[in-house]
């Protein structure tokens, strides 16, 4: 008990996909059918806190905890992956330098908390595992950059590894069989489009129904419509999207957020069994932010929905008493079915 403590801390946002991950090519490797791209929140309001650290003073076995709960790790598989692979860096790196203390030989203690609920389709799995991999790479001081990083945290849960990065981030499928170019990229970084908004609406902080490792498994092996969204319709949504990104085109940002939710979505009510992520609730958000763009008469809100009913709604700065002010007005009235809460957040105002 008097051997040194050696700790390291740090936070990672929540991403919001706007182009959905949906299907495993390889279920070890978490390896995508389809590239995503998602907008990495700000952490004003949601993110996951981790703590790694390392002793000869602890049990011989890693361990992990999640908001105060010890967590089964030598059954998951997931984190061992992260581990495996983390220590491997760092073992190399000591093989390299014989000064470096020696800490790929000692036990883990990883201490995790969110603030905000775990597994209720708020991509808690993403911050967690990107912050896991994260406190643990700063930990070992291992001189990988995020796009390195994200081969790892991809193994923790595929969208992790676009957490990693701020701004609009790209998980490009790859096309090795190992996963070795499976990488997350930055397509934009934070400071491009400041005036990018999300509205996180909380519809139930209950845990999802269907995991989303076996609500892919479920649609890939069932559903016709798949194959078809993951060969022709995501790839030329990857490219339009970029393009406005690049353009800071709201209005065919937005579209192309809603159609893709929507179409994520069919395909999990066109598995067998059918799927239902989205509730009444959110069908309500839905049709809310297509009457507010009606009534505006451009496009100024899109909605986009996980493996989950809760809503998150992109606006722009200059529409948030338009979008957020009416949708908490209608949404937020007792008689709407919300649970609630509301988080406002500043989408990608920091990089992590
Ligand atoms: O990373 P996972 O295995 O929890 O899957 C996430 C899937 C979606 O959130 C529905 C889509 C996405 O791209 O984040």
């Amino acid at each position: 008990s008097d051997q040194p403590v050696y700790r390291a801390t740090t936070t990672a946002p929540v991403n919001i996909a706007v182009i959905k991950y949906w299907g495993k090519r390889d279920t070890t490797l978490n390896l995508p059918t389809n590239s995503s791209l998602s907008v990495t929140l700000s952490q004003r309001s949601l993110r996951t806190l981790t703590t790694a650290s390392a002793s000869a003073n602890y049990p011989a076995e890693d361990t992990l905890n999640l908001n105060g709960k010890p967590q089964e790790i030598q059954s998951s598989k997931r984190t061992l992956a992260c581990l495996s692979n983390l220590r491997a860096l760092r073992k190399s790196l000591e093989d390299a330098d014989a000064s470096l203390p020696k800490l790929s030989a000692l036990p883990l203690r990883i201490v995790s908390e969110n603030n905000f609920p775990t597994a209720a389709g708020l991509a808690s799995s993403a911050a967690g595992f990107a912050a896991l991999v994260r406190a643990v790479a700063n930990l070992y001081q291992l001189p990988q950059s995020p796009r390195e990083l994200s081969r790892i945290a991809r193994q923790g849960s595929g969208s992790a590894c676009r957490s990693l990065m701020g701004g609009y981030v790209a998980w490009r499928t790859g096309e090795q069989a190992d996963g070795s170019d499976s990488l997350a990229e930055e397509v934009a970084p934070a400071s491009h489009w400041p005036e990018m908004r999300a509205l996180i609406l909380v519809v139930s902080a209950e845990k999802k129904d269907v995991p989303s490792t076996e609500g892919m498994q479920t649609t890939v092996a069932t559903s016709d419509l798949f194959a078809t969204r993951a060969q022709s319709v995501v790839p030329e949504r990857m490219d339009a999207i970029e393009a406005a990104i690049r353009d800071r085109d709201f209005p065919k940002f937005a579209e192309i957020t809603m159609r893709d939710s929507n179409t994520f979505h069919a395909t999990c009510l066109d598995s067998w069994p059918p799927i239902f992520y989205m509730n009444d609730v959110s069908r309500a958000a839905v049709r809310l932010v297509h009457d507010i763009n009606r009534a505006v008469g451009r496009t100024v809100a899109a909605y986009t929905f996980d493996a989950g009913p809760n809503a998150v709604i992109y606006y722009e700065e200059k529409d948030s008493e338009l979008v957020a002010g009416t949708v908490k007005a209608i949404l937020g009235a007792s008689a709407s079915g919300w649970e609630g809460p509301f988080y406002e957040d500043l989408a990608n105002l920091t990089a992590p």
